[in-house]
């Protein structure tokens, strides 16, 4: 029977990029044992393998064998979930919108995302994922960019997100993604926002975010690292990983 194949964070890319790095710069540090060379080759020989540890652990610890971080996130986001007509933006491989969709099968789906080179999601992975978890519910998926989002989507009673502003290429000001959504939103609607909203990255300013929410007339009503609803271990809680990742909660005015 066809199985659903809900990928991780981490892009076997990556994966594949640091490994060959890190075994080219063993060797080379090997070749050059005795020579005063060794000491130029030991350098990128710690910095790869280091990246290779992080990246690796957390790919692991995010699928199922190694924890099942990543489902723990999308069933915390799906937990807070409220109403029929749910739109999850940036929606990868389908994975939170299934939740959903099992959560309460009379609820009304879509799922946007890029679906860009850099990752290895696509629209047909989801549908996929959706036809062999048996889901009924009635879904979309589309490509869209999350900066600018087109009008015919419709109102939603519910709009969520993981992980996925502070990937949004197309626009420098990763608060406009924040904006685009919650025009989308009915009144009373509730959003369910986890990013990576400490980083001052990606987020410079933090009362920013605040603002754009409340110029759209919405209000946050629970705002928490993601470390301190979720305990996360190494290598989750490192700041290049999920040590920013903020969760935030809220709700359109009525
Ligand atoms: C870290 S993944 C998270 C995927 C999914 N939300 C999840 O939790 O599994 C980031 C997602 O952002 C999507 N993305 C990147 N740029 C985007 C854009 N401009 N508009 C919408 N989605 C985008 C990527 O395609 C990818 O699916």
């Amino acid at each position: 029977m066809n199985q659903p194949k809900y990928k991780t964070w981490v892009r076997s890319k990556a994966l594949i990029t640091f490994s060959v790095l890190t075994v080219i710069s063993v060797l080379l540090s090997l070749l050059s044992f005795i020579s005063v060379l060794f000491l130029i080759f030991i350098i990128p020989t710690l910095l790869f393998g280091y990246i290779l540890l992080i990246v690796g652990v957390t790919g692991w610890r995010l699928s199922e064998i190694g924890g099942d971080y990543q489902n723990k996130i999308h069933q915390l986001i799906a937990s807070k979930v409220e109403g029929n007509r749910i739109l999850d933006i940036g929606c990868g491989s389908g994975h939170l919108l299934a939740i959903i969709a099992k959560q309460n099968p009379e609820s009304e789906l879509v799922g946007i995302d890029f679906w860009g080179d850099n990752w290895e999601y696509s629209k047909e992975l989801c549908i996929n994922n959706f036809r062999a978890e048996n889901i009924t519910n009635k879904v979309e998926f589309r490509k869209e960019t999350a900066s600018n989002l087109p009008d015919d989507l419709g109102m939603f009673d519910c709009i969520v997100s993981c992980m996925t502003f502070h990937e949004v290429q197309d626009v420098n000001d990763k608060t406009i993604s924040i904006e685009v959504a919650l025009r989308h939103l009915k009144k009373g609607g509730r959003f369910i926002f986890l990013d990576l909203f400490q980083d001052p990255k990606y987020y410079p300013e933090r009362k920013k975010i605040d603002k754009v929410i409340a110029s759209q007339n919405g209000r946050v009503t629970e705002r928490k690292s993601l470390s301190e609803v979720i305990q996360l271990p190494f290598p989750l809680k490192h700041k290049k990983v999920l040590g920013y990742a903020e969760i935030i909660t809220g709700r359109m005015a009525d």
